[in-house]
């Protein structure tokens, strides 16, 4: 049987709704939420990435200001930049859009945003906090993956959750959600041994592994849902991490384009919403 397959359109149209409604309710308050986003350089995808977030944040109601600065940017330019955002109390997140040019040290400038202005969760302070379960901005993608899970009523507890891919940004938060969510978790990587053997005990499988149809078949138990994080680039066409194929074997799939990615932006909303709700009476 052929799978079901996860909105993530219909799922984030939804939350950028309630998005604009709680920009709304702040502004009736005297708050308006507004997200700073540094961006430097050309790079072609990053433009497009923040130019969708400009996007977003206009439809629900969030101010946004791109700082766009050239390519030859110093470290201590670019940190000059955060330190402003960060003295300023008007802006309640804080987005600086990776990958910086090669010059530049991201740790140390991620490292300088304002704990609770790091809307992108990447702060190790917010790293931390995930892990020992206190309150604290979580990454986007992740974040939209358990919104998924939610929406289509699949309750993590008690089930057996694989996350194959180990980054900072998807894999250890992903695996730190699922845990939260009292799931039992695995973490797999490149260097797992018999890796199909462990991806298909999972009833939940996540893919974050930037590598197209690397999930197949015979890697996926009956029944299971799976999340295809993975976006590839495929002679011009977006491919996932997970072979299409999958959804003859699994219950749930969410497709790419279409799933996890249109979540991203919707939580980034949600964090930037969060930030500013802080400073409500
Ligand atoms: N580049 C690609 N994805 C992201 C993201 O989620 N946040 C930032 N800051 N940069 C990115």
């Amino acid at each position: 049987m052929a799978a079901i397959r996860i909105d993530g359109k219909a799922c984030a149209t939804a939350c950028r709704e309630q998005a604009a409604r709680r920009a709304a309710e702040l502004k009736a308050q005297g708050i308006e939420p507004h997200l700073a986003v540094i961006l430097v350089g050309e790079d072609p995808a990053s433009q497009v990435y923040v130019r969708n977030k400009e996007r977003a944040c206009e439809a629900a109601g969030i101010r946004s200001t791109v700082l766009r600065l050239p390519q030859e940017t110093t470290q201590e330019e670019l940190e000059a930049a955060v330190r402003k955002f960060n003295a300023d109390a008007a802006v309640h997140g804080i987005l600086v859009q990776l990958p910086l040019p090669r010059h530049l040290d991201e740790k140390r400038v991620l490292t300088l945003i304002d704990p609770d202005k790091d809307v992108d969760g990447f702060h190790p302070v917010n790293a931390g906090r995930l892990l020992t379960g206190e309150k604290g901005f979580v990454p986007c993608t992740p974040l939209g993956v358990m919104v998924l899970l939610k929406s289509c009523g699949i309750d993590p507890a008690g089930k057996h959750a694989v996350v194959v891919g180990r980054s900072n940004i998807v894999g250890k938060p992903m695996a730190l959600l699922l845990l939260a969510a009292n799931a039992t978790v695995t973490v797999c990587h490149s260097r797992t041994e018999n890796l199909a053997d462990v991806t298909r005990q999972a009833d939940i499988l996540v893919a974050a592994v930037g590598k197209p149809g690397f999930i197949t078949p015979e890697m996926v138990k009956e029944g299971a849902a799976v999340v295809d994080v993975g976006i590839n680039r495929v002679d011009g066409r977006l491919a996932g991490d997970v072979d299409p194929a999958v959804a003859e074997k699994a219950a749930y799939l969410t497709p790419v384009p279409g799933g996890v990615g249109p979540m991203t932006i919707a939580m980034l909303l949600d964090n930037t919403l969060s930030a500013a709700e802080r400073w409500q009476a």
